[in-house]
């Protein structure tokens, strides 16, 4: 079973809290049916996987709550402790009063006591419950920071939570955050491939001691909103090839090697065992470099899932 190092999280007080570097990311497109994701979960625990990322939007929480009754029942892990779950408060419930409510509906459909990390899915707030895309402009609103961190940080206090972050917040947004914030975020997980490469952003984060975690680190390849820009890139197959990995292994590493953990979702048993097989190895000065300068998306599309009505968030990285 693979080997994979973990990182310690800062801002979780007297709990120490170390993160397995490479999650499972569950959130699939088109969404896979309850078995199929359940099935892939347990593979993916058998292959070594223990950080499981999922969100009360991508309907997932079940399906990894199943896996793990049944890995428990299976004697593959002998306790919910030996995971790491990573859930997300949905933009329809970043409301102060919401909170609580929220993260007791994912702990139930999870089937769980705590959550290791509980983070604001996205630095907006939907003004009712949105159950598919696209909604209408309007409905998307601003956050109010202060009074929804209050309600995070209330999360930790209860035990609900181990860990609390945010997903998709700029240094602007961090700047507001840490300024208010009792509990800083221990996380903030960011779109980020060698096609996203974030780089003011990250080395904001790690300058503050947030911890990046990276989602759609293989360029979301094969979803409506991603690309062929790192899968089917040229300068990373020609690295993979002198090196003997894959172009997904190339990218995960030079992620890895950003100081930055993963997520990334495959729910094929070959793919996901290749995606933890990347610390054997290490990227060179002069692959570091030819990878340094690789096309880079233009401007912000984590809002596409919005649909037609995009919002872009100005996510200020230095492309
Ligand atoms: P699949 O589940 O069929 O393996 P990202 O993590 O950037 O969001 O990308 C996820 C997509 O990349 C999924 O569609 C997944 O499909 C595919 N994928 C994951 N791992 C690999 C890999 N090692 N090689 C090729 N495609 C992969």
């Amino acid at each position: 079973m693979a080997k994979i190092p973990s990182v310690t999280l800062s801002s979780c007080g007297d709990d120490i809290l170390t993160m397995p570097i490479i999650g499972m990311g569950t959130s699939s497109y088109p969404r896979a049916d309850p078995e199929t994701a359940k099935a892939a979960i347990l593979e993916a625990i058998k292959a070594g996987y223990r950080h499981f990322d999922t969100a009360y939007s991508y309907g997932s929480e079940q399906d990894l709550g199943a896996a793990i009754a049944e890995a428990l029942r299976l004697g593959l892990i002998n306790s919910r402790n030996e995971l790491f779950i990573t859930t997300k408060l949905w933009a329809s419930f970043a409301d102060k009063d919401l909170v609580l409510p929220a993260i007791n509906a994912s702990l139930r459909n999870l089937g769980v006591e705590y959550i290791d990390m509980y983070i604001i899915h996205w630095p907006f707030k939907f003004g009712k419950e949105v159950k598919s895309m696209p909604i209408e402009r309007d409905l998307v609103q601003p956050l109010d920071i202060k009074s929804v961190w209050e309600a995070m940080e209330e999360c930790k206090r209860l035990g609900l939570a181990r860990g609390i972050g945010v997903s998709n917040f700029t240094c602007k947004m961090l700047e507001e955050l840490l300024s208010l914030a009792k509990i800083p975020p221990s996380v903030n997980q960011l779109e980020m491939s060698p096609a996203w490469q974030l780089k003011k952003l990250s080395h904001f984060c790690k300058s503050k001691g947030i911890h990046v975690t990276a989602y759609s680190p293989l360029g979301a390849a094969r979803t409506k909103w991603g690309d062929d820009r790192v899968l089917g890139s040229d300068v990373i197959e020609e690295i993979a090839v002198a090196k003997g990995k894959t172009t997904a292994q190339i990218s995960l590493r030079w992620v890895y090697e950003q100081g930055v953990s993963i997520v990334t979702k495959s729910f094929n048993k070959e793919r996901m065992r290749q995606n933890l097989d990347i610390f054997d190895f290490c990227l060179t000065e002069e692959e570091l470099e030819k990878m340094s300068h690789l096309p880079q998306r233009k401007g912000v599309t984590f809002a596409s899932l919005i649909g037609p009505h995009d919002i872009v968030l100005e996510i200020d990285a230095e492309l």
